[in-house]
């Protein structure tokens, strides 16, 4: 058997990112949905380097954290650079931490770069170790380079050195192939360029760029892959970088998600994450987020402006305008809206309809069961085809606790009911309009429970007598604006 070359990785994020103008490091920022630094490390965690070191500086406790909430931090190291003394000196940190007698290839990536592909990634290192280069990097060419560094290459085309852009000449800044920022290199070969790194350019910092020159120095090659495509080396630098990242991904998965069978209304207008599924024939509408992992299933239609965060929803199901949903298990079937606030725990069991301004929580409703206008159904078991009044409501708090309500299959609740938690209501039960139900209600039974009701005929009529005397203007009911 053979054994493979060991592979470890560095990840440089300890920079201020000053640009970014945050009281946070900048790699937890989110893109996507996710910190850019988690995304990386998704990416890298497709080679399995072993170790993975992640350089820390400003906010590591944050970093860290951030990491821990996302992914398993089983192979990850964290290495501290006390003072941001450059990208050279961060990638001096990272193999401080990797034991002396490691011999293998080391990868070494900055933590801004958060659509970095694993695919990309693999195709990178397994081209480094067919060629047997001591040293790889990724380059790719742009329109315009801008603040990248520039690669600068021999009369016989093979790549001599990395010049900063703070440090280039008007010559080296009309390069278009730029650094993206990652290399792999062969440990010791590394360990001895970085040992030559000099503080000595425009930023009086240690650049890892410099790594290039150095091996070349020793006489050995540094090949440069040139990558297709820039979007995704983009690094992030300020506010403005992140959005449009944001905006690229945004675009990708629309384009994505319409070749797969979905119609937008205004794909401008609709966010979804990377993660979400979303069926065939479904027609999403105007201001739609979709985040976290939801699965819509086929022929769903959002009219639009709506919010849905870890929810699935069965296929044709009809969100109207104005849903907001989290965590949810919506069923197949139903009607939702307009003006639905649907919140954890809600499940519709299916060919259910929510509608306008009925608010759910922790609320298990059974197929075929309707709930159509101004209710709120907390902490309640519905069961099937049950019909539920305008303005029930479950009275769940006491202010201490939240209690149940449980409420079986064909029933009629009529309007304005409160059901007043601990309380069971059975099946085929039958609860009159204005019902406060306080204790539990057998199967088949009618509940009641009401004020006796008083006529006095003529009534109106004197009391708007009394008024006109009262004030002298004779203004009453069909008065001139006095209501
Ligand atoms: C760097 C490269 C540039 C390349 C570009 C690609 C250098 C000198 N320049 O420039 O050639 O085109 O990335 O995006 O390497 N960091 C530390 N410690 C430090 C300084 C930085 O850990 O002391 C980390 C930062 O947190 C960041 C990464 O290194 O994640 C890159 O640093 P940044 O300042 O963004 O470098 P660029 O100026 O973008
Ligand atoms: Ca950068």
């Amino acid at each position: 058997m053979t054994r493979e070359r060991p592979l470890a990785a560095i990840v440089m994020a300890a920079g201020f990112g000053t640009r970014m103008r945050s009281a946070s490091p900048k790699v937890i920022h989110p893109v996507g949905g996710r910190p850019m630094i988690v995304r990386l490390l998704t990416a890298i965690s497709g080679l399995a380097p072993d170790p993975a070191i992640v350089v820390l500086g400003h906010g590591a406790a944050e970093v860290e954290a951030a990491l821990a909430g996302h992914l398993d931090g089983g192979a990850i190291r964290f290495a501290i650079q006390d003072q941001p003394r450059g990208t050279g000196d961060a990638a001096r940190c990272g193999m401080r931490m990797l034991p002396a007698e490691f011999a293998g290839d080391v990868l070494l990536v900055y933590g801004d770069m958060p659509r970095l592909s694993s695919d990309t990634l693999s195709r990178c290192l397994a081209s480094h170790r067919h060629r047997g280069a001591p040293l790889s990097l990724i380059s790719t060419r742009l329109e315009s380079p801008a603040r990248y560094g520039r690669i600068v290459r021999d009369t016989a085309g093979a790549v001599s050195a990395i010049v900063e852009a703070a440090d280039a000449t008007p010559a080296e800044l009309a390069i278009d192939e730029i650094n993206t920022g990652v290399y792999l290199a062969d440990a010791a070969v590394l360990r001895q360029a970085l040992d030559e790194l000099r503080p000595v350019n425009a930023q009086g910092e240690y650049y890892l760029t410099d790594i290039v020159a150095a091996v070349r120095r020793r006489g050995l090659e540094v090949r440069a892959w040139v990558a297709e495509h820039p979007a995704e080396f983009a690094g992030v630098n300020s506010r403005e970088e992140l959005a449009e990242m944001e905006a690229d991904i945004r675009r990708e998965t629309n384009r994505r998600l319409m070749a797969a069978g979905v119609t937008m209304v205004d794909p401008a207008t609709v966010y979804i994450s990377e993660e979400a599924e979303v069926g065939r024939d479904c027609v999403i509408g105007p201001n739609v987020q979709i985040v976290g992992h939801c699965r819509i299933g086929d022929g769903v239609r959002i009219e639009g402006t709506a919010f849905l965060s870890e929810v699935s929803i069965g296929a044709r199901s009809y969100l109207k305008l104005g849903v907001r949903a989290e965590q949810c298990r919506i069923g197949e079937d139903c009607e939702i809206g307009p003006f639905a606030n649907l919140r954890a725990g809600t499940e519709l069991e299916g060919h259910n309809r929510i509608g306008n301004f009925v608010e759910t929580k922790q609320a298990r409703i059974g197929r075929g069961s309707k709930a159509s206008h101004l209710s709120y159904l907390g902490d309640a078991v519905i069961g099937r085809d049950t019909n539920l009044g305008c303005g029930v409501i479950t009275v769940n708090y006491d202010g201490y606790d939240k209690h149940r309500t449980e409420i079986g299959d064909r029933c009629m609740v009529g309007c304005d009911t409160q059901l007043v938690a601990p309380v069971k209501v059975g099946s085929d039960v039958y609860v009159a309009s204005g019902t406060t139900v306080l204790r539990d209600v057998p199967d088949g039974a009618l509940c009641v429970s009401r004020h006796p009701q008083a006529v006095k005929p003529g009534w109106t009529e004197g009391w708007r007598k009394r008024h006109r005397k009262a004030d002298g203007t004779g203004a009453g009911h069909s008065g001139e604006g006095r209501e």
